[in-house]
């Protein structure tokens, strides 16, 4: 990593509100990072016509295309390593990289995920947090591990959750928050702020005892 390993790269499957935040908020100057890649697994994602339309480079590998899991992750990862990232981000990215490809990105590959982690990894969170009666709910930014959703946990925002809300609803309260925690994270990532050192994350070379809520 440089000095201020600010170039980032992004991995998503759908929507991509989370990568128009970072961009948004690189545009306005409250994030001082360079997005130097986008992949997706997704042809018909949202977030591919998106970036496209940027004029972001963008590098599209439909798992389908590929026999197995190694030749596909290497057919995306490929062109995105050559744009030398010091940072992967999966912003809603939906497929589960393999171990190999989690162990080269250590330490530089965060993950954001809608729940308060250690509750709820997976899919459907927001209908497990309203089943299991959960008095609050949120989001998370995690470094990536080989367990999924299980890597450790940098911040979360988190809510009181109202028992009358519906999964759709709790997925559009977040989705704000979301942008903000990972924007706040990813800044603290390019800044050279954040690492992780046996298994700990350190923040301004400190070890986070707990997540950030921010
Ligand atoms: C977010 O809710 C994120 O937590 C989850 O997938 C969603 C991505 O949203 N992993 P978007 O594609 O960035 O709009």
């Amino acid at each position: 990593m440089g000095l201020k390993p600010r170039r980032i790269a992004v991995l998503l499957s759908g929507r991509g509100s989370n990568l128009r935040a970072l961009h948004e908020a690189i545009a306005q100057g409250r994030l001082k990072a360079d997005l130097v890649a986008v992949g997706s697994d997704q042809p018909q994602a949202a977030g591919v016509a998106w970036a496209r339309e940027q004029g972001l480079p963008v590098h599209v590998c439909p798992r389908t295309a590929f026999a197995d899991r190694a030749t596909f992750e290497s057919a995306l990862l490929t062109p995105i390593s050559a744009a030398q990232p010091d940072w992967l981000i999966l912003a809603g990215f939906m497929r589960v990289l393999s171990a190999q490809t989690v162990a080269q990105w250590q330490g530089r590959m965060l993950n954001l995920h809608p729940s308060l982690l250690p509750r709820h990894p997976g899919l459907d969170t927001h209908r497990k947090a309203l089943s299991a009666g959960d008095a609050e709910h949120g989001a998370s930014v995690h470094f990536v591990s080989e367990v999924l959703d299980g890597g450790p946990v940098i911040a979360q925002v988190a809510f009181p959750l109202d028992p009358t809300a519906t999964p759709e609803s709790l997925a559009a309260g977040l989705q704000p928050l979301e942008h903000r925690l990972l924007t706040e994270v990813v800044g603290w990532a390019v800044a050279g702020r954040l690492s992780l050192r046996e298994g700990r994350v350190q923040l301004d070379d400190q070890t986070l005892q707990a997540p950030r809520r921010l």
